[in-house]
This record gives C-alpha cells, structure tokens and sequence, in this order.
C-alpha cells in the first residue's frame, strides 16, 4: 500500500515521478497557497493524518507537531538551511530525525561572493554606479551609431580627468592570499572558487581537519596568521555564542592596512561599531557586505556612503537554482526513508 505524504515545497519533477510509485501525494501549504500566503494553523490541519511531512517555509511549533505524530507522522523534512521554523525539541522527545537541506545556496553565495572581492578589488560597482549617477560622460550626440569609423576607440590620456583618478585603480586577485574564516560548506565553494583565480588560500576553522583543507590546495592556519597574512579576508561563520562579535577592534589591529573584508555570513560575528571605526580610520582598507545588524539596512548607515565599502542588500542566497539544490536534496532524504536506508541532512540543533 502506498504511503501518504504532504508535500510544501517544489520537488523536481523526476524525483516527483518515483516518489509518486511509493506515496500518495497530496500539495499544501506554500506551495498550494503561495508564497506568504498561509497561516501555521492552516498548515496544522493540511498536513495532519500524513505519515510524511515535507515542508518549505512553514511554521510548526510544538502544538502542531504533536498533532502531527499523534495522528501517524513518522517522517519530516524541511527544505531550509536552517529549520528553526520547526521546534526541534519536540522531534526529539518523540525519536524522529529532523530531515533540513544544508548548504542549499552554498554555490549561489559562493559565486556571489567572488562577485564581491572582484567588485571590491576592481572598483567595479563604484565605476558603474558612477557612470550611471552621470560621471565621466562624453556629451550626449544627435546619432549615437553615426560616429567615426575608428579602427581603436582608446579613452585617454591617463591624466587627472581619467575615471581611475576618481574611482582608484584595482588590484588583482591573482597572487594575493585570501584568508577564510569558517571552512564548511560556504568557505569550502569560495576557496575552491578562489584558487582557481590564482589566489593562496589561508583558512582558519579549528573544526575542520588540517588533511581536508589541505585535500583542497588550502592551508590551514591559526586566527592570527590568517588576519596577519591575508590581502582579502571571507567570513563564513555561523552565528554562535562563540562568534558574536568575534570580529572586533582586535581581529582589525591584526589586519594589514591594506586588507579587504568580504562578508555574506551574518553580520552578528562582526561588532558593528568597530568594523565602522576601523574602515573610517583607515585601519583596513576596505570592505564588501551582504548582510546588516538590522535589515533592511537603515538609510543612514555609514557603511553605504563610503567609496571603499561595496554594499548588497542581502541577496548572497538567492538565485533561481536555489530552490532545485533544495527540492533534490529533500527528495534524496524521502528516498532514503522510504528505503530504510540512512538519511545524509540530519538537524542536529
Ligand atoms: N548571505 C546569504 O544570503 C547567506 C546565505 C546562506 C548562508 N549564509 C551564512 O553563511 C554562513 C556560513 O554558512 P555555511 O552553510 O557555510 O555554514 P557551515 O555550518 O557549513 O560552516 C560554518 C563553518 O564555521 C566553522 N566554525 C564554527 N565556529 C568557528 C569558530 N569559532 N572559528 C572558526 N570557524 C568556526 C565550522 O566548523 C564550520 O566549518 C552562515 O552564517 C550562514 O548563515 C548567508
């Protein structure tokens, strides 16, 4: 007999068609309803009577839950990085594992990422940002495709009309040291990213094996020859108690003057008031952020008017392959129970 299963979130379309040999599929919550559009109570009375529950980002506190394994739930997932959407301790008590998909945008934060110390590096979104503020613009023409026929357009001479006087010439990525702090799933894709630009990778996670690391063509060193010998410094930290502000007036007197600091973690690791302070003063020499202290980053944040300092509004994550990475890990997860076979995304928290 098949068994029955609640589905929230998009699954792809061929893990759909060898699931649906197993289980009698039903579609809830987000996905029925869209995005934003339900309630936790809703969702509790959709999703109860399933023995699996595969959700997206829904809510389900220990009420629903109950609810939940008293009428014969026996699997859950969610497809989220971190499922603290669903109360775990719950889950516990009653002996079911927690399925979530960990390092879903790893890739899409990692590309992003190199986006940044190349934006940082090259004075990229300064220049174009500048040229569409109206900088450096040649006068308008009558007919822009009537122009000379010029074998070589070449913008000159470099005197102190140029754009760079303005902008600051870049520097390379290749031969630099990139320093990682936090080598998981996201330090691991923009170090790998990274050497193939030819940087030397300095990464610092006391939980992650030497041999791993260095499996990569990384090399694993302490905090304090990562902050002292790093051209460009990524944090890729998780926030814990241990990380708050860990990053501080002490890590940036460590930093060379002429270091850059590329953040998409979270910006709880940094301490706000020093990482200001230190780009101010000119302690490191500048700066690439996804992520604020309050979102959306409050109009008046010093970080957004300084010339040295690119800033993004949180999109590190997000990309339209996301949600695939996501659905096929869930489907992997369903597989594995319905095979008995060991499950892979364990939430352990
Ligand atoms: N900007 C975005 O859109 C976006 C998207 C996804 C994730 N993130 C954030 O990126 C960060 C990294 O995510 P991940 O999936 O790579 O996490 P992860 O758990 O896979 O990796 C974190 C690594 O940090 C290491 N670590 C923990 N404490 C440490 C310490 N005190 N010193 C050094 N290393 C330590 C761990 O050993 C682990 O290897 C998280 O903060 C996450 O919230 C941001």
């Amino acid at each position: 007999m098949k068994k029955k299963m609640v589905l929230c979130t998009q699954l792809p379309a061929k893990r759909m068609e060898e699931l649906e040999k197993e289980c009698d599929i039903t579609i809830a919550g987000e996905l029925k309803h869209g995005k934003g559009n339900v309630t936790e109570e809703m969702v509790c009375e959709e999703c109860k009577g399933y023995e699996l529950v595969v959700l997206g980002d829904e809510n389900a506190g220990a009420d629903t839950l109950n609810k939940w394994i008293e009428s014969g739930m026996k699997f859950i997932g969610v497809a989220k990085g971190t499922p603290v959407t669903v109360d775990n301790e719950v889950l516990k008590a009653a002996g079911i594992p927690l399925s979530y998909t960990p390092g879903r945008n790893r890739v899409a934060v990692a590309e992003f990422n190199i986006g940044l110390m190349i934006a940082v590096a090259r004075k990229l979104t300064l220049s174009a940002t500048g040229l569409q503020k109206g900088e450096h613009l040649g006068e308008p023409m009558a007919d822009i495709y009537n122009v000379p026929d010029v074998k070589n357009v070449i913008w000159g001479p470099l005197d102190e009309n140029h754009p760079y006087t303005d902008y600051g010439i870049g520097f390379e990525l290749y031969g630099k040291k990139l320093g990682i702090a936090g080598y998981g799933a996201i330090g691991r894709e923009v170090a790998v990213r990274a050497k193939a630009f030819g940087m030397e990778i300095l990464a610092y996670d006391p939980f992650v094996a030497k041999e791993k690391i260095e499996a990569d063509g990384a090399i694993a060193v302490d905090l304090d020859t990562m902050l002292k010998e790093s051209d460009m410094i990524s944090i890729h930290l998780p926030v814990i108690e241990a990380t708050k502000n860990s990053v501080n007036k002490d890590w940036f007197s460590k930093m060379k003057p002429t270091a850059i600091l590329i953040n998409t973690a979270r910006a709880a690791v940094i301490d706000q008031k020093d990482f200001v302070e230190a780009l101010q003063s000119g302690q490191i020499a500048g700066a690439a952020i996804d992520v604020y202290w309050k979102e959306p980053v409050p109009a008046n944040h010093p970080l957004l008017s300084m010339r040295n300092v690119v800033c993004t509004p949180h999109m590190a994550g997000l990309t339209t392959d996301v949600d695939n990475w996501s659905g096929e890990m869930m489907a992997q997860e369903v597989l594995a129970y319905l095979n008995g076979d060991e499950r892979k995304y364990i939430w352990k928290r």
